[in-house]
């Protein structure tokens, strides 16, 4: 059986955005598939949110399989992603999405000797950047500069 989980706590996150925000392992240490080397599942965001920007060590690739977001990565913006397109991110590569009014359901998979590790908010403690705030899916590519993210403590 699946279990949807969350990484981010409420000190660190809105409750819309908990409230919208999951994702379940399939493949990984914990999943029912085991595996130390990757890790593979389903995120969900539910409508009308920012997932802030974010990295990790692990290398990531999203497919996403239904909902148009916009996701954001320092060297492209933000831009509108749909179903059966890929994104890739680098290892510590800085990485935000958005939806409207469409959930998004999107297959990941991390690659790295290290699953234990959890991806942590960019732009706090001293960290370099997040995503500008103010995507949007018709005008998905941006070259703003990127501003701090204002929720608390996220
Ligand atoms: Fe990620």
């Amino acid at each position: 059986m699946l279990a949807w989980r969350q990484t981010y706590s409420a000190q660190q996150m809105s409750r819309q955005f908990l409230e919208r925000y999951g994702w379940t392992e399939l493949v990984g240490l914990g999943g029912p598939v085991p595996s130390r080397e990757c890790a593979a599942g389903f995120l969900i965001l539910g409508p009308d949110i920012e997932y802030p920007a974010h990295h990790h060590e692990a290398r990531e690739l999203y497919l996403p399989l239904a909902g148009r977001a916009a996701w954001w990565q320092a060297q492209s913006g933000w831009r509108e992603v749909s179903p059966g397109e890929t994104v890739l991110h680098a290892s510590q590569e800085p990485h935000a999405m958005r939806t409207r009014s469409e959930p998004l359901l999107a297959f990941y998979l991390w690659r790295s000797a290290n699953l234990e590790q959890h991806a942590e908010l960019t732009g706090r403690r001293g960290a370099s950047v997040s995503a500008p705030r103010s995507a949007s899916l018709s005008s998905a590519a941006s070259s703003s500069p990127p501003s701090p993210d204002t929720s608390e403590e996220h």
